[in-house]
């Protein structure tokens, strides 16, 4: 594909959001992704917008729990100078708000919007954000996925990045997709069982691997160095659709319905995605009276 700013390669636009699959990046040596650079952002950004846990090392840990915002009792230049062995973790939030990533952000923005300009899912990227993970040699990042659609970039350090199919019901089942995407449950429980649907990829700097919507993931950084990675996560016009239409379904089933899955028929999906803002609103305008 010509014309990219941050990815290279053929990319497979009609898989996104279908499939995980492997592409390349040119961001290993930009200079906002320096260790260097990374800690400035990381004792200058908001307080809220950084994450950091210890002792990741099995994937059954709740990752919603284990991310804590500790920046307070966080010494960066501790975590920084022993990432090497303090098998420590470190989440950085919309890193795009920081100038060093301004110029750096448009481009992947360029790229990915690019994306759905070919395969025909929106031409705009919504609510686009940037996550920066700094993690020791052989952290673990526990089971769990995203409420975005996401192109993971490994700039430094190798992993093994594990993807399994989006929607698929012996992994996380429809309801318990639904349930977490509006905020009802917690991300649902690994289960040893999952692992025969696993994608799994060795991931070293200079690759990128799209997880689908809702595609259920881990990851174990190698045992080489340490790992930074990039995250860009986005919503299309058509997972924010799915994403309006599966919360409807939720706040369905939890009323005795039993909805048509999302993704089965557009026209319902988007009938939902329509209806879904004036239910939202209702129901929070109600909770204000109760409490
Ligand atoms: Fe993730």
């Amino acid at each position: 594909m010509k014309d990219l700013k941050c990815f290279s390669g053929d990319i497979k636009t009609d898989l996104i959001d279908r499939e995980p699959f492997r592409i390349n990046h040119k961001l290993v040596d930009h200079p906002a992704l320096s260790l260097e650079n990374i800690s400035k952002v990381i004792l200058t950004h908001p307080k809220d917008k950084v994450m950091f846990s210890k002792g990741l090392d099995h994937l059954g840990i709740n990752f919603d729990k284990a991310l804590v915002k500790e920046k307070d009792k966080l010494d960066i230049n501790e975590i920084v100078e022993t990432i090497r062995t303090s098998n420590s973790y470190i989440a950085v939030r919309s890193a795009e708000l920081h100038p060093s990533f301004k110029d750096l952000f448009q481009d992947i923005l360029s790229d990915v919007e690019g994306f759905m300009k070919i395969n025909k899912t929106g031409k705009k990227a919504h609510v686009p954000m940037i996550w920066l993970f700094i993690a020791s040699p052989g952290a673990v990042t526990p089971f769990h996925f995203d409420r975005f659609s996401n192109f993971i970039m490994q700039i430094r350090g190798s992993k093994e990045l594990a993807v399994f199919p989006p929607g698929h019901e012996a992994v996380v089942a429809t309801r318990d997709t639904e349930a977490y995407l509006d905020w009802d449950v917690e991300t649902p429980p690994w289960r040893d069982e999952m692992e025969a649907y696993a994608h799994k990829f060795n991931f070293k700097a200079g690759e990128a691997v799209h997880i689908p919507y809702t595609s259920g993931h881990y990851v174990k950084n190698g045992m080489d160095d340490i790992s930074i990675t990039l995250s860009v996560f986005y919503h299309s016009d058509e997972t924010l659709m799915w994403s309006k239409a599966m919360r409807l379904n939720n706040r369905l089933r939890n009323r005795g319905y039993n909805p048509t899955p999302a993704k089965q028929s557009v026209v319902k999906d988007k009938l939902k995605a329509t209806i879904f803002p004036y239910v939202n609103k209702l129901s929070t305008t109600l909770s204000k009276f109760k409490s």
